[in-house]
């Protein structure tokens, strides 16, 4: 997915679907199709998987597809580890936050959400929340602040895409108690990394899906769901430096256009 693809309006690549083509002599062939997600019509993404399975991988793809394929956007994110495990290349600042800062940049966001709710700000261009280790992130906080963060969570679910608003969200185990009152059902885009439990298959997908489930051999390798019908194997893009630097620039520029320190 190196040049840019022809895409419709409001839709982004994000993996490779793993086809599987039977040729006329009955030999099958394996062959790839990039996955495009419609984000603007079945909007949120939820990542699940192990750890190692190719999460926070994933989702870097993600928030770079989001810069190459709409420049306009804006992106948050947090990460609850520290910043060198997986984003060495960023410094904290107005729009990316570490485990000690995130929740500051959850508030910040949630403002801007508000802020359109409300009609202060008109623009609908998008603004990206991107969450990796939301369930660390929750478990961390005071139980009074977790009912918080969960009913604010909640509304960006269900209010954000008529105003441009949209989540990623990546976690080990997509338990019910990290989204309230059937927030998770939100998810337009619903990703696992990695061979799930048959437990963990049913916390986020129909079993209508069960059967066409494939063992994932190596990192990257995954199922999706888009809006809740087209399921398919994935790969994961291969992480890359150009992802980083992609990721590096933007957070740089986005720093400087609130007027923070520049890097
Ligand atoms: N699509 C891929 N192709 C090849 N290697 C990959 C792919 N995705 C991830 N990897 C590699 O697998 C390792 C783990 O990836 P990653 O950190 O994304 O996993 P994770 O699920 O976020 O792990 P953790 O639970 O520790 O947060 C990394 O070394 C990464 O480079
Ligand atoms: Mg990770």
């Amino acid at each position: 997915m190196s040049r840019l693809l022809q895409v419709p309006e409001g839709t982004i690549p994000v993996a490779y679907m793993e086809m599987l083509h039977m040729l006329p002599d009955g030999s099958p062939r394996r062959f790839r199709r990039p996955l495009l997600w419609p984000y603007a019509k079945f909007p949120h993404a939820l990542i699940v998987g192990g750890t190692g399975s190719g999460k926070t991988s994933f989702f870097k793809v993600m928030l770079s597809s989001f810069i190459r394929y709409e420049p306009e956007a804006e992106l948050y994110l947090c990460s609850y580890k520290t910043r060198m495990e997986d984003f060495a290349f960023l410094e904290t600042g107005s729009h990316f936050g570490d485990f000690r800062s995130c929740r500051d940049i959850f508030e910040a966001f949630f403002q801007r959400f508000t802020d359109r709710l409300e009609g202060r700000d008109k623009k609908r261009t998008p603004l990206i929340l991107g969450f990796d280790e939301w369930g660390g992130f929750l478990l961390s906080l005071p139980k009074k602040e977790q009912e918080d963060v969960l009913a604010k969570m909640g509304q960006l679910l269900m209010l954000g895409r008529s105003i441009g608003v949209f989540v990623l969200c990546a976690l080990q185990r997509p338990d019910a108690v990290f989204f309230r009152n059937g927030a998770r059902d939100n998810f337009g885009l619903v990703v696992a990394m990695g061979n799930l439990s048959s437990d963990g298959f049913q916390m986020v997908f129909p079993s209508d899906f069960l059967s066409a489930l494939k063992p994932c051999r190596q990192i990257g390798e995954g199922h999706a769901l888009i809006g809740g019908f087209q399921f398919s194997a994935i790969r994961g893009v291969s992480p890359k430096a150009c992802t980083d630097r992609n990721l590096a620039a933007t957070f740089r520029r986005q720093e400087r256009d609130e007027g923070g320190t520049a890097l």
